[in-house]
């Protein structure tokens, strides 16, 4: 058999093992990348064949995930995390020496295919990094020594599953727990409880505990849970002489978790995973679901073995799986799907997008993704936080929970802080704390501002440390990323917008063309060359790609501009030519390497010209 009969027959069997299964398509690209280290033209026509798709449709959905590639990567892969915070702890350094060592160039597979170095968005390991990925597995501290180790573990071709496990040590870092965090459920009292007490009676504990979405907009849980269970039961249609088919529902946990500067939800599923599915579980009893997901982001996959490992846990207690805690009818299972390195697929019709094994595109909204989610059917998109935060409600009440934070912000809120302070981890704080007392709390000197909610939050000036964390005044997601008066404000937005022009989806065009546009203006001024033009460019074309955009990511790609041109005018203008406009090309910048290639760059070559 010839090496490509040999491949198409390992393709095949994958498809095979994932039951032709188009829903799947992702997950089956995702083991042709780890057993080829590429996804060919020629796996994806076999892919395409067995599962009956359209070829266009598989090299579409390769081409939209970062993590898939369709030329070879080496066999040691390296992704080194271009997040802010892993830039202040010096990940250019790190990727700069890896290189040296491995004698390759960042975006580069090696000639004899062993090693790829590439960089990659945040990869949820700020408190910890410079952080990276090793063949999609976290490696946390990226300094010194470790750096040595890798190279030469990689050098001396030692097979990643023979590296020392203290590479891959993934810190919690919980600095500070209140009452979720402090008083973990124990797996199954909460869904007893839910049982016991009755539906009626569960929704509403959900609804006095005031619980609101975690994952950043905010949205009451009982509300969408309430309009999920009420949906329609039956499909309208049916063949003649049929009963009319039940309506699936679906629970869905997202643990996309890419807003840079967020790790919350990673800490959660590390340590209290048990309580998030007992959350979900919770939910389906009471929506009447009987499938749930996990949509784990691709960088968290050193966690999918343990999250295995506890679902298999959970069914053999009886808490998944048919006639849970042994009551007929309640049945419910959890399958953990991998993403693949896209951000957009945290938005949660994207998300299901690519739970049924397409691009992660945004869906039109309405309808909602609880009324027609995955599949068409009703849905309950939620963040992992709110699952945590749920099963606790449900076992000691929507008043305990109720009894701290603020009118509109009722109970805790995790927090991931990192950045400039000492102290950097997770932090719970009840709703309504304030910027001031958290700077205390986690170390922060001599602060510039704060970046509220990720870089699609807003950043904030010292004079603005009195607001408080709340829907009413500073909502987040979780993301608290502190820079101090070292830090260059323009460099900040400048990151953020590279970021968001990388992960825009591309599907409609002010966000596509926009937050390039955004980023060619943001580099054209941070590199000195821009003019008074250009800063009434930005601020205009800003508000346009923010009204303008389909989705949440568009509508807040111009934030780190918007907010930081509105805080520190003066630090834009600094940087401006005293000239009304400058051209978008730089003649003379792009003559220098010819300059410098000829022997043409010093100011006496011309003297030594013949
Ligand atoms: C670009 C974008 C990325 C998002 N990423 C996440 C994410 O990683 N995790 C998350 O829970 N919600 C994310 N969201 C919000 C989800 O669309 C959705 O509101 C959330 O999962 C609902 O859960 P909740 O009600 O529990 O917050 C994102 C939204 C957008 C627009
Ligand atoms: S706003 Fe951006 S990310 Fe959202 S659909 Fe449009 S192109 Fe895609």
């Amino acid at each position: 058999m010839d090496r490509h009969e040999n491949e198409r027959r390992i393709v095949a069997g994958i498809v095979e093992d994932h039951g032709r299964d188009a829903c799947r398509l992702l997950s089956i690209l995702r083991e042709v990348q780890r057993e080829f280290r590429h996804v060919s033209p020629d796996a994806q026509q076999t892919v395409a064949q067995a599962l009956g798709v359209c070829v266009t449709q598989v090299k579409a959905v390769v081409e939209f995930y970062s993590f898939l590639s369709t030329n070879p990567l080496g066999e040691f892969d390296i992704r080194i995390s271009d997040s802010i915070t892993d830039h202040l702890l010096g990940s250019r350094d790190v990727a700069a020496s890896l290189c040296r060592k491995l004698g390759i160039r960042p975006g580069e597979t090696r000639r004899d295919g062993r090693v790829s170095l590439a960089f990659t968005s945040c990869t949820g390991l700020c408190d910890q990094g410079p952080a990276g990925l090793v063949n999609g597995y976290a490696i946390p501290r990226l300094t010194g020594e470790r750096i040595d180790r890798v190279a030469e573990l990689i050098n001396d071709d030692t097979p990643l599953g023979d590296w020392p496990g203290e590479l891959f040590a993934v810190e919690n870092n919980i600095r500070l727990a209140d009452r979720l965090l402090g008083n973990p459920v124990r797996p199954g009292d909460s869904l007893a409880r839910a049982l016991a007490q009755g539906g009626e009676t569960m929704f509403g504990e959900i609804e006095s505990s005031g619980l609101r979405g975690r994952g950043g907009a905010g949205f009451n849980t009982a509300w969408k849970w309430r309009f999920c269970y009420e949906g329609p039961e039956e499909e309208a249609v049916c063949p003649p002489g049929q009963p009319a088919a039940k309506i699936e529902r679906y629970v869905v946990c997202n643990a996309d978790e890419g807003e840079p500067g967020t790790f919350k939800d990673r800490v959660l599923l590390q340590s209290y995973a048990d309580q998030v599915f007992e959350g979900m579980t919770v939910c389906a009893h009471l929506v009447g679901a009987k499938q749930g997901f996990l949509y784990l982001r691709g960088e968290y996959l050193y966690l999918h073995q343990r999250l295995e490992g506890v679902l298999a846990e959970r069914r053999r207690k009886g808490l998944l799986g048919e006639g849970i805690l042994g009551r007929k009818g309640f049945d419910f299972d959890i399958e953990v799907r991998l993403g693949a390195g896209a951000y957009i697929c945290g938005e949660e019709s994207a998300l299901i997008e690519s739970l049924e094994g397409k691009r992660g595109v945004p869906r039109n909204r309405p309808p909602y993704p609880v009324t027609h989610g995955y599949l068409g059917k009703p849905t309950v998109v939620n963040n992992v936080e709110t699952f945590f935060a749920a099963a606790a409600i449900t076992l000691r009440g929507g008043e305990w929970f109720a009894s701290v934070g603020t009118e509109k912000s009722k109970g805790t809120k995790l927090l991931s802080i990192c950045g400039d302070c000492s102290r950097p981890g997770i932090y719970e704080y009840p709703f309504g704390v304030t910027i001031s007392r958290i700077l205390d709390d986690c170390g922060a000197d001599d602060t510039l501002g704060v970046q509220i909610g990720g870089p699609s939050g807003i950043f904030i000036s010292d004079r603005e440390f009195g607001r408080k964390l709340a829907f009413e005044d500073l909502a987040t997601g979780g993301s608290f990323i502190v820079f101090d008066r070292t830090r260059d404000v323009l460099e900040i937005a400048r990151n953020f917008t590279h970021f968001f022009a990388h992960e825009s989806c591309g599907f409609c065009t002010p966000c596509r063309v926009g937050t390039s546009l955004l980023k060619n203006l943001l580099d054209k001024i941070g590199d000195g060359h821009g003019a008074a033009g250009d800063l009434a460019e930005l601020s205009r074309l800003g508000r346009f790609v923010r009204s303008t955009s389909h989705c949440g990511l568009g509508q807040t790609a111009a934030n780190p501009i918007l907010s930081t041109l509105e805080r520190y005018p003066e630090l834009y203008q600094k940087r401006l030519k005293t000239i009304d406009f400058e051209p978008g090309f730089d003649l003379d910048g792009a003559l220098a390497i010819a300059r410098r290639l000829s022997g043409r760059d010093d100011e006496n070559a011309h003297l030594t010209q013949t």
